[in-house]
């Protein structure tokens, strides 16, 4: 019983930190602040990493700012 608790505690520890990891990741997390204090925002919009003519978003601001996406983030 112990076990599967720690289990349990365990797996909802580790999805929290997953999805902690890929909020973080995510544009909108870095918007939160940078829209408004200086313009890299508006320059990304504009720029071919956002519109391009394959028509999807090519590259995210943490594809180039964070070295790696995962545990490799914290160095
Ligand atoms: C909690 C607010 C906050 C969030 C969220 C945030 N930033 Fe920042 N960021 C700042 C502040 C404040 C500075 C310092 C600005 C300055 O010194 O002019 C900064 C500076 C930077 C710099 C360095 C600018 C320089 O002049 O060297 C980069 C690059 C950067 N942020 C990218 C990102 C990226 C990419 C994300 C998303 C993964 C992100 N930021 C999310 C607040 C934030
Ligand atoms: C295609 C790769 C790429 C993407 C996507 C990207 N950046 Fe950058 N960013 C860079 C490079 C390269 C620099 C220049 C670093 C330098 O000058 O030292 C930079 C510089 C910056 C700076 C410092 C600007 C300054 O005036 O010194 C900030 C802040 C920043 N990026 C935030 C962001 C945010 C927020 C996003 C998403 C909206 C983003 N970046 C998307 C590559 C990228």
């Amino acid at each position: 019983m112990k076990s599967v608790l720690i289990l349990i505690v365990g797996a909802l520890l580790y999805l929290g930190y997953d999805s902690a990891m890929t909020y973080t990741n995510s544009n909108q997390f870095c918007f939160g602040c940078h829209v408004g204090m200086d313009t890299i925002v508006e320059e990304y919009q504009s720029s071919v990493h956002y519109h391009n003519t394959k028509g999807v978003v090519a590259a995210t601001c943490s594809d180039c700012h964070v070295q790696e996406k995962r545990s490799r983030k914290f160095n």
